[in-house]
């Protein structure tokens, strides 16, 4: 059975979606990166059925979304989030960022898969933080997938993926951003701040504010810091189809070499290439931005399309994007779904 759909500007689909939540109900809702499946977070029982629903490890913490920094101080240890994690959110908040801080002790260990520390973050958009207002408590909320697979921009792919594992999902349309927060660990055991979890808040914007902060990328993190954040983990954001990164230059070559095996081929570019009229193809904007808002649309279009002939693309060719540090979080995201 598919799960109710309801357009997220509504007042009534708020009040709808309040309802269900209190009773224990998963409800997704759209935010400026993707789409989040919501739980009440402080409730073990609520939080334990977003873990049920996605299959995801229940030792993987979630974040709890909170309608404004106030919300996010009174979950963290000490009611404060530090120094730096202040002056972040004093500029990001609301935003695509996400602080982990100390966790305040009412703050339950299955929603911070058993460790000590806490996520929290201010979704920009104003179905989520209508929905906060209205709800008065923090939401529980990974992306609307399930776990590994690709990430939900459209109300639709929460849909596919989750099914009725859902109650309701609130349609706002695509997301803005396209890819998930950044993640920040500005605990006060952590000499310096540093990125968990590269995102649409971009690394230079950070430095602007924490100066003299080193924000070391994902890629930099020991293997302990990947324990502790297990969306680290190598293989993530997959496409059922096998997703292969290749230079622009090599695309025509890998694909003709494809075709030849037999194999259902899509293509996801950037740039025009040259290639048999029948295989199925997505273009992405050039820009950093651009790109990050359309690739897991394009993705999840492509992992759906029909290739030459009968059944389902085998493989996805997908154009590198630049080595440029504005584009480190969607290299990042193509890194992971590409890893087998
Ligand atoms: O944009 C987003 O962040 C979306 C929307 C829905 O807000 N949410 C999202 O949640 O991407 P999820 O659960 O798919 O990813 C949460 C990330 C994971 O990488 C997780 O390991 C990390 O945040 N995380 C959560 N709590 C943590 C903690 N206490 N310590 C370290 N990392 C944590
Ligand atoms: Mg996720």
């Amino acid at each position: 059975m598919a799960p109710r759909v309801l357009p997220a500007d509504s007042p009534a689909s708020i009040a709808e979606a309040v309802r269900l939540l209190r009773d224990g109900q998963l409800v997704a809702f759209p935010t400026e990166t993707v789409y989040g499946l919501g739980a009440l977070a402080l409730d073990p029982v609520h939080v334990a059925r977003i873990f049920e629903a996605k299959g995801r490890p229940s030792s993987h913490p979630l974040i709890a979304h909170v309608a404004d920094v106030e919300a996010a101080r009174a979950l963290a240890k000490g009611g404060t989030l530090g120094d730096v994690g202040e002056a972040l959110a004093a500029r990001f908040f609301p935003g695509p960022l996400t602080l982990v801080v100390e966790k305040a002790t009412h703050v339950p260990l299955a929603l911070t898969g058993g460790g000590s520390s806490v996520a929290l973050r201010v979704p920009a958009h104003p179905a989520a933080l209508a929905l906060l207002r209205a709800l008065g408590a923090p939401l529980a909320a990974p992306s609307a997938n399930r776990f590994q697979s690709l990430s939900p921009t459209e109300a639709r792919h929460v849909v596919r993926s989750l099914g009725d594992a859902v109650a309701l999902v609130l349609d706002g349309g695509p997301c803005e951003a396209g890819i998930e927060s950044t993640v920040v660990d500005v605990r006060a055991s952590v000499p310096l701040p540093r990125v968990l979890r590269l995102g649409a808040l971009s690394l230079e914007a950070l430095r602007s504010v924490a100066k003299g902060a080193v924000f070391e990328p994902t890629s930099a993190a020991s293997r302990d810091e990947q324990r502790a954040s297990p969306g680290l983990d190598p293989k993530h954001y997959a496409p059922r189809a096998r997703l292969r990164v290749v230079a622009r230059s090599e695309v025509a070559a890998v694909v003709a070499g494809l075709l030849e095996e037999g194999a259902r081929v899509a293509v996801l570019l950037v740039h025009d290439v040259a290639l048999p009229s029948h295989v199925v193809r997505e273009q992405l904007d050039a820009s950093a931005e651009g790109y990050a808002h359309g690739l897991f649309s394009a993705l999840h279009r492509l992992d759906a399309a029909e290739g030459e002939g009968e059944g389902e693309v085998d493989v996805i060719v997908a154009e590198d994007v630049p080595t440029l540090e504005a584009f480190a979080a969607v290299r990042d995201r193509l890194t992971r779904a590409s890893s087998t």
